[in-house]
Formats: structure tokens, sequence, C-alpha cells
């Protein structure tokens, strides 16, 4: 087909683009990038763009990229920060039948941690408070699940995750656990505190011109995984944290947010071989067979 002349402000430019879609072969990459065009068209359209805002926009994509390294991922901050991950999660993961919320992945999770005892440490360091994490995983029928896997990660005390702090033992805070015969599940954390999203790229610059906050509410991590269930990736939040109303990206679910309660008594910490005083939180993981 011959391109029409771009006429009027533009107007047959969107029909000349959809145009050179014709021969796609591939039809899922056709209808994707059909859509693509249409929507960042009406968009230029509708905010009447003009030629310096699409050159800073250029330039703020241009600084986003070069951002990014093997320990950096800038783009994925940016697709975080404007709700695209918790949006993509939310269509590919759709809870339901009473299953556990997912959250966001985050950048943070290394893999090869650590296989742990039931009610083991994942904290290597000894800093911050501890937090003796349980319950059970079960499946949206109520039925208990024996060797589920559930891996494990958190920021430190200080707010940093082991990969960005040289003073954390390699590792710290990360373990792998598994589900006991009644879908029992134990492990000795930290309280979790909040702690600031990387703030020193363009994402940051975007946040501060929003007069956004980069702080993240203190949170565990979790990736939930037995066979013949969907895999859950999660977190648990705790509750009173006073950026939970504005998390960054997004993440928090209100049946994810949990009590860390304090306990002072020296004997119950020892039957967990921590010291008082310490913190205990109690959440059940539901699953949904795989397929539903
Ligand atoms: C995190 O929870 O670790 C996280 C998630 C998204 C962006 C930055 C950090
Ligand atoms: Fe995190």
């Amino acid at each position: 087909m011959m391109p029409v002349t771009n006429e009027v402000a533009g107007e047959k430019i969107t029909q000349n683009v959809l145009a050179s879609f014709e021969n796609a072969p591939d039809a899922r990459l056709k209808e994707v990038m059909t859509s693509l065009v249409l929507h960042l068209h009406a968009f230029l359209r509708e905010v009447n763009v003009t030629e310096e805002e699409w050159m800073a926009g250029i330039q703020f994509l241009t600084r986003t990229g070069q951002m990014c390294d093997d320990a950096r991922q800038e783009f994925i901050l940016l697709s975080d920060t404007l709700g695209v991950s918790m949006l993509v999660d939310a269509i590919n993961h759709r809870a339901g039948g009473g299953s556990t919320e997912n959250t966001i992945f985050g950048p943070f999770y290394r893999d090869g941690a650590e296989e742990m005892p039931v009610g083991a440490s994942i904290n290597k360091d000894g800093k911050g408070d501890p937090a003796v994490v349980q319950g059970r995983v079960l499946s949206t029928e109520g039925a208990p699940i024996a060797n589920a896997t559930l891996d494990i990660w958190e920021g430190g005390a200080n707010g940093l995750y082991e990969q960005q702090d040289p003073d954390q033992p390699e590792m710290n805070l990360r373990g792998i656990f598994h589900t006991d015969d009644q879908g029992y599940y134990r492990f000795v954390a930290i309280r979790p505190v909040s702690y600031p999203i990387p703030d020193d790229g363009p994402v940051g610059a975007m946040l501060r011109a929003l007069q956004r906050k980069h702080w993240r509410p203190g949170h565990i991590h979790l990736l939930v995984k037995a066979p013949g269930y969907n895999p859950l990736t999660t977190h648990i939040f705790a509750s009173g944290d006073e950026f939970l109303v504005s998390d960054p990206v997004f993440g928090v679910k209100d049946s994810l947010v949990v009590d860390f309660n304090r306990n002072e008594s020296e004997e119950e910490a020892a039957k967990y071989g921590v010291q008082a005083p310490f913190y205990t939180a109690n959440f059940d993981f539901i699953l949904k067979p795989s397929g539903k």
C-alpha cells in the first residue's frame, strides 16, 4: 500500500505507520506494535507535545539506558516506579480463589541461597532486631503442603541488601526453607526496616520532580514453590511502617501486611535461639493448584 501524505497535524502519520506493519509475519508482534503506535501517537496528541519536551524524553530514556549495568537495572526501576511491573504482574498472576497475593519481584534476588533447617537464622552478622517468622503453606482447599520451598531475601538493618553493602557477609539475610509434613515453616530474620530505592539516577530525578517519596516500607521477600502449585512471588510487610501508604513501586497489598509483635521474654527467646527482645510474625501462604 502506498503511504498517504502527512497531512493536518500528523493525522495521517498514524495510518502510514500502521500500514507499514501490513506484511509482518508474526501476528502477535503486529498486534503489539499496532497497539503501541496507536497509544503512543494518541498520547503525544493529547498532551500536545512540544519539540523540547520530546527531546527531554529522549534524553531521559538515554540516561536510563546509560545507568544500566550488571548490578543496576534502571529500566526495571522505571517500570517499577510507574506501576508497570505491578500491572504486568497483575495481568499474569491473578490471585483469586483465596490464594496469597503476588507482589513485585524487585532487583535484589540472588540465586543460590543456602538451604536451611526449620527455625534457622538467615542473619549472618547479628545486626538488627531478631524476628521469628512462622506459619504454614496451604492449598486453596486448606490442605497443608509438605516440602514446599520458601526462598527468602531481606535487606539489612541499615536498609541495604548485602550486594549493595560491602560490610555485610556474602549472602546475608538469604535462605531457603522447606515446610514439614504438616506444612509448617519457621525462620529467623530481622524485623524489616524501610529503605530507599536507588535515587542517584534518572528515576530518582523523576521521583523528586514529582515530589514522590523513594522509601519502600519494610518487608521480607519470599518465593514460595511446591510441585503442582503456581509459584508465588510475594512480600510480607511490617504493619505500622510510615511508607506503607506511599510505596514508590506500588507493591503493597493490605493482605500482605503483618504485625511483628515485640516479645521481651528471655525464656521465649531461648526457645527460638534468639536474644530478647525479639519479634514474632505469623503468616500462612496459600498456593493455587497449577492451571487454575
Ligand atoms: C525491593 O523490594 O527490593 C525493590 C523493588 C522494586 C524496586 C526497588 C527495590
Ligand atoms: Fe526489597
